[in-house]
């Protein structure tokens, strides 16, 4: 697949509908199958060797990951480390199958370089996805990068039963995942971002890698959190044996972009807000943290890796910029290696920061 294809066909997904084109995206890939994932290889390439990272005991291909959200049922599984991408979380995920919100609910902006959504976790259910993942690590056709699966409480389960629905997800899934993560960071399911809170999160962190069959579990957390309240969640995180951070879930703060009504904001915009949160929860723990928010060139992986992120994921900027974006970042963190004259990114990761980040001194 030629490298500019997506510059081609942007201009026709962004006349329509951001669902209608994302559904129309997932069926062509999907048809396509094999012949998409041989195009998508031999046009983007995989993530050479000397990127993968550790993120808490897991070997990443490349540092740049898919965040989650994208493939919340996992259909496209293998086609994302075709296009370079070094992990892949699928889901949310939630116990039970469900609509999500009703349309419109998701809104581009593509001078401000974002998005704003209130999908509300529309997705098959963990069993679906679990069958899914299960069939294709019998055929060892998901092991060539690390698979997380995300996970959320189902919208008509009362909070206070939460523990229950992340518990069944996690049952059903941990045996297909490489890494579990505990969302209680969408603004867009009623109540969900209480789940930071210590008591509720405790219970649920606690239980989640209690059934995790010893898979690591991340904590997602929103930028909006204050930093008391990211302190104890930290802290709780850490103490029921949570193996990383992923900082941050979109943002409720819409910075005047837009007048769509509720939801989260994605891309450029946050980019400071969740690096700040990356900076601060980096400073506070030796747990990895994974950065994602606004992440969308060279820059911003640089900024986040510097501020103590051990890998980064990306949604927006790869809507906004097309599966170049993944190739390119990758390229350009190799050419940084061989220039510092370094064998792999993590010997040059292990140098002080102010040798390969100049800026962020
Ligand atoms: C998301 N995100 C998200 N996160 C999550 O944990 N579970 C989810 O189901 C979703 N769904 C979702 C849908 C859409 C349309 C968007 C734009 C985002 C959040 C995403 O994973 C990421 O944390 C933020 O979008 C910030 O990163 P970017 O988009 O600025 O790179």
């Amino acid at each position: 697949m030629p490298r500019d294809v997506y510059g081609l066909i942007k201009p026709i997904l962004f006349s329509m509908n951001p669902e209608t084109a994302h559904g129309l995206t997932f069926s062509a890939l999907r048809a396509l199958g094999p012949l998409g994932r041989g195009f998508s290889h031999l046009g983007y390439g995989l993530a050479d060797p000397r990127l993968q990272v550790n993120v808490g005991g897991l070997t990443w291909a490349s540092p740049v990951g898919l965040a989650a959200g994208l493939d919340k049922n996992g259909v496209l599984a293998r086609f994302w480390p075709t296009v370079g991408f070094g992990a892949v979380e699928l889901g949310t995920v939630t116990a039970l199958s469900q609509p999500g919100n009703p349309k419109p609910r998701l809104f581009r902006f593509p001078e401000e370089g974002a998005l704003i959504n209130r999908m509300g976790f529309n997705n098959e259910g963990s069993l679906r996805l679990a069958e899914r993942l299960r069939r294709l690590r019998q055929k060892e056709a998901i092991d060539s990068v690390p698979v997380g699966v995300n996970l959320g409480k189902s919208k008509v389960t009362p909070l206070d039963e939460a523990v229950q629905d992340y518990v069944a997800s996690t049952q059903r899934t941990a045996a297909y995942a490489d890494y579990l993560v505990v969302n209680v960071s969408s603004p867009n399911t009623p109540g969900l971002r209480e789940l930071q809170g210590a008591e509720h999160l405790e219970a649920i962190v606690a239980a989640v890698v209690r059934e995790s069959k010893g898979k690591p579990v991340f904590v997602k957390f929103s930028p909006d959190l204050h930093e008391d309240a990211l302190s104890a969640a930290i802290e709780v995180a850490e103490k029921q044996g949570a193996a990383g951070i992923i900082a941050t879930n979109t943002s409720i703060d819409h910075r005047g972009i837009g007048d769509v009504g509720a939801g989260g904001l994605s891309g450029s915009p946050i980019r400071e807000q969740s690096l700040g949160v990356v900076q601060y929860v980096a400073s506070r723990t030796k747990l990895p943290v994974i950065a994602v928010g606004g992440i969308g060139s060279i820059d911003g992986v640089l900024d986040a890796l510097a501020a103590g992120a051990a890998a980064i994921q990306i949604y927006t900027a790869f809507i906004m910029q097309g599966p170049g974006l993944i190739a390119r970042l990758n390229r350009e963190l190799l050419q940084l290696v061989e220039a510092h004259g370094c064998n792999s990114l993590e010997e040059l990761l292990a140098r002080p920061v102010d040798s390969w980040r100049p800026s962020a001194a």
